[in-house]
């Protein structure tokens, strides 16, 4: 297993109320090397807690994360963050907001060229090597993203709902794009998404997780054929299947928080 979250308790202090929130409670799961694995849940549900306790951003309160058999104890390359907002530097341009996770890295200075334009290739950037954020769609910066987290060749890309605040047309090729590149490169991914749809398209399994505490509620294995066009998969009756089944999952905590007036 690349990673294992055992028993993962993640608590957080309410310095004000004097009190502590239980962000996930009692998580037990793994990710194998090579998977693509999409969690959904409720806003709220600890779904960023997790990629984070991943990450090594957050330590347990209990429990561990494992990553490749070793105890995540703080960030490292091997475990990169893909974010919804992007998180660019304005000040800098395409290429030196790639490079800027191998400046981390610490990779040698005259590496840096050859990585930075093969991974702004590869996510269809080849053009805009000198442009600055600003001048680019949310797409774009998406990519921007996506290629300096590839650059630094991470084991595990952590994407916290990447595809989130760009448009829908944007974001179903974004998918697509996502799925080829990820075929290449074989690059194991945790995936987070509030979009049962998303979820369908892009998870070899989709993990449910129900909100306050956290909880692990179900792991659905998607057996659709690959690559997936959200288009044709769609119409087919497991893909409807799967979907009514992760929507059942998530409808009635969704109804219970809206009830008691939570959401
Ligand atoms: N740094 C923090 N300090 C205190 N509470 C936090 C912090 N980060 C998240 N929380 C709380 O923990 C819970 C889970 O948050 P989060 O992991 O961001 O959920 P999700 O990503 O599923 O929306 C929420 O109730 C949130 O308010
Ligand atoms: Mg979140």
């Amino acid at each position: 297993m690349l990673i294992r979250a055992e028993h993962l308790t993640v608590e957080y202090e309410k310095a004000r109320e004097r009190t502590r929130l239980v962000a996930l409670w009692d998580l037990t799961l793994d990710v194998a090397e090579g998977e693509f694995l999409v969690i959904v849940g409720p806003s709220g549900c600890g779904k960023t807690t997790f990629l984070s306790a991943v990450a090594g951003l957050v330590p347990p309160t209990s429990g561990a994360v494992y990553f490749s058999g070793q105890a995540v104890r703080q960030p490292g390359p091997d475990r990169a963050m893909v974010f919804q907002d992007y998180a660019l530097m304005p000040w800098r341009t395409v290429e030196q907001n790639v490079r800027f996770g191998l400046e981390l890295a610490g990779k040698r200075d005259r590496e840096h060229r050859a990585i930075v334009q093969r991974y702004i290739e590869l996510v269809g950037l080849a053009g805009f090597e000198r442009s600055y954020p600003h001048e680019l769609s949310g797409g774009m910066r998406q990519r921007v993203g996506l290629a300096r987290a590839l650059a630094v060749d991470p084991r595990v890309l952590l994407m916290d709902e990447p595809f989130g605040a760009v448009d829908a047309m944007t974001r179903e090729i974004m998918q697509g794009e996502l799925e080829k590149i990820i075929a290449e490169t074989g690059k194991t991914v945790v995936f987070i998404t509030h979009s049962i749809d998303e979820a369908l398209v892009l998870a070899d399994r989709i993990v449910v997780i129900t909100s306050r505490p956290g909880r692990l509620q179900e792991i659905v294995p998607v057996d659709l054929p690959r690559p997936r066009y959200e288009h044709d998969i769609k119409a087919l009756p497991r893909y409807q299947e799967l979907r009514g089944h992760v929507w059942s999952l998530l409808q009635q905590e969704v109804r219970q928080n809206v009830k008691s007036g939570r959401e």
